[in-house]
């Protein structure tokens, strides 16, 4: 999703710093970019010559340093509290002890990463959807610390990306995946049980219910390791049963059947 949040900050006139582990990971980035903002060309709704200015606006670099005057980081790394925490704490270290760290994560707990830096009061969830550019929604999580003034930025910041805050308080899931991993969970089961097939399952929900994609497409969409980690989140931060992951998730995720980004989930991509 980090490029699809670069894409939005320097369409909105930011300059931004995309930062990952490999140079591959971020030319990767940058071409998805390029594709999306050619997109805006091909339907007139941008010039060549403003798609030159945005991509401009963005610089990639593997050097966490490079956020060393930024007024505003968006962390969307990998959902795992361990990895996260890590990048936080070398966050907290690099950055201007003014500047907001903002977690795009979708079920981690943002007051436990605002615990691990020194400035827990500037740390919030800034939860964007999938695919970034075309979904209005940015879900505001604040943490147990999180100032009022930091979530005002927030908020500020939100609309001048285009997109619609809405709030919430930090709980596992938080509103969306709460409400949306149990209802992907029980398509899963319906499918491991034989209740119907995936086109079916897909189907009865989507015209059914008038949702723009199926749970299972919706869930190869995700990434299913993601599914499984949000559900996983859910589970032991409810201690509820009724969170638990359904075991067909689990064996896709162990066959490495991750969804659209490995080629095969519930559907096969080429
Ligand atoms: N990147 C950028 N733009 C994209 C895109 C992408 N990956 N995919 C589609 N679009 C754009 C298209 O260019 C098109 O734009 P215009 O109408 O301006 O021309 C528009 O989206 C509609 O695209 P399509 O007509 O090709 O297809 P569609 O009508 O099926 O829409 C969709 C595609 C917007 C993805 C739609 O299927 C949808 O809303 N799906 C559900 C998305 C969703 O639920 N997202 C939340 C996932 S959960 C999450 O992200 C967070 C989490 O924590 C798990």
């Amino acid at each position: 999703m980090g490029n699809g949040i670069a894409q939005v900050a320097a369409r909105a006139g930011y300059d931004v710093v995309m930062r990952d582990v490999s140079v591959e990971f971020l030319e990767r980035g940058m071409k998805a970019i390029d594709r999306n903002l050619q997109r805006d060309v091909d339907k007139e709704r941008l010039s060549s010559d403003e798609k030159q200015v945005v991509m401009g606006r963005i610089k990639i670099t593997t050097e966490l340093a490079a956020f060393s005057d930024a007024a505003f980081v968006i962390e969307a790394v990998t959902e795992n509290l361990e990895v996260k925490t890590e990048v936080f704490k070398a966050l907290d270290r690099v950055t201007p002890a003014n500047a907001i760290l903002a977690s795009n994560t979708s079920s981690i707990s943002i007051t436990k990463l605002g615990a691990v830096t020194k400035r827990p009061d500037k740390v919030i969830g800034m939860h964007f959807m999938n695919p970034v550019p075309v979904m209005k929604l940015v879900e505001v999580i604040r943490g147990l610390a999180t100032s009022d003034e930091t979530y005002e930025r927030v908020r500020e910041l939100s609309e001048k990306l285009g997109k619609t805050a809405l709030d919430c308080h930090d709980s596992p899931g938080f509103v969306s995946n709460r409400v949306l991993m149990p209802m992907i969970n029980e398509a899963i089961f319906t499918l491991h049980e034989g209740v119907a097939t995936r086109e079916s399952i897909d189907g009865i929900m989507k015209l059914g219910m008038n949702h723009p994609m199926g749970p299972l497409t919706l869930a190869d969409f995700i990434g299913l390791d993601v599914c499984l980690a949000i559900l996983n989140v859910l589970y032991e931060g409810f201690g509820d049963p009724k969170y638990r992951a359904c075991p067909l998730l689990r064996q896709y995720v162990d066959a490495g059947w991750l969804g659209k980004k490995t080629g095969r989930g519930f559907y096969e991509y080429s």
